[in-house]
């Protein structure tokens, strides 16, 4: 990748505790991973995402799960959608997401993330064992007829700038692990499959 994940600051070392991931996930009885999901704005990735926290939950698991909208009124309330600001937000989320995978938790991500460069960069911070990529499949043409909160029709009337699919790109992912097709699969079977992904991962 070429994201600088360096540190800036001089005299930093790294300092070793004597509890390790391995510690953690024994006494959490699981493992930790990154479920990472991508797709356009209201692909349904974050209400799948919520219905994967929930059944998760039923099942004893330690899950945690960040969302976009949440994320940028916190920690990312600093950020706006310019490409430079989507990177940024999605570097701060990366490295989030890998200190909890860290803790041993099942983190589940749903962010736009559009640049295939910043999902590498979550994958490589999370590690190639702990992630799965998920991409919530549906056009440009079908998020702008479902337009949950009617941003498409906001930004095709020039009210919001760099809006996804519309005057900002998305690139389809090239290395997901799992591709959800909802046009074919109910919101109920694109769950079961995920939980499917994640109980092998455990
Ligand atoms: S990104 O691209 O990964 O940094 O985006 P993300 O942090 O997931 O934030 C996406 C949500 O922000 C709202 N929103 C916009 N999306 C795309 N483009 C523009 N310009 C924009 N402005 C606001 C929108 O509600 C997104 O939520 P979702 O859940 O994806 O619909």
């Amino acid at each position: 990748s070429t994201v600088n994940s360096t540190t800036s600051s001089k005299n930093i070392m790294w300092h070793e505790g004597k509890v390790t991931y391995e510690d953690r996930c024994k006494n959490l009885t699981q493992n930790g991973v990154v479920v990472w999901f991508t797709g356009l704005s209201g692909s349904g990735k974050s209400t799948i995402a919520v219905e994967v926290e929930k059944e998760l939950l039923k099942q004893g698991k330690a899950v945690y799960r960040l969302d976009g909208d949440n994320v940028r009124h916190g920690l990312n309330s600093d950020l706006g959608f310019a490409k430079e600001d989507r990177d940024e937000n999605i570097r701060r989320i990366a490295e989030v997401a890998a200190l909890f995978k860290d803790a041993g938790l099942i983190t589940l991500a749903s962010f736009i993330s559009p640049f295939q460069e910043m999902r590498d960069f979550a994958r490589e911070r999370a590690g190639e064992d702990s992630f799965i990529e998920i991409y919530v499949k549906a056009d440009v043409p079908t998020c702008a007829e479902r337009d949950p909160k009617g941003l498409y029709q906001k930004a095709k009337q020039g009210e919001i700038d760099d809006f996804t699919g519309v005057s900002s790109p998305y690139e389809t992912p090239e290395t997901s692990d799992v591709i959800i097709d909802t046009d074919k699969l109910s919101i109920g079977e694109s769950v079961q499959k995920i939980l499917e992904v994640i109980a092998n991962e455990q």
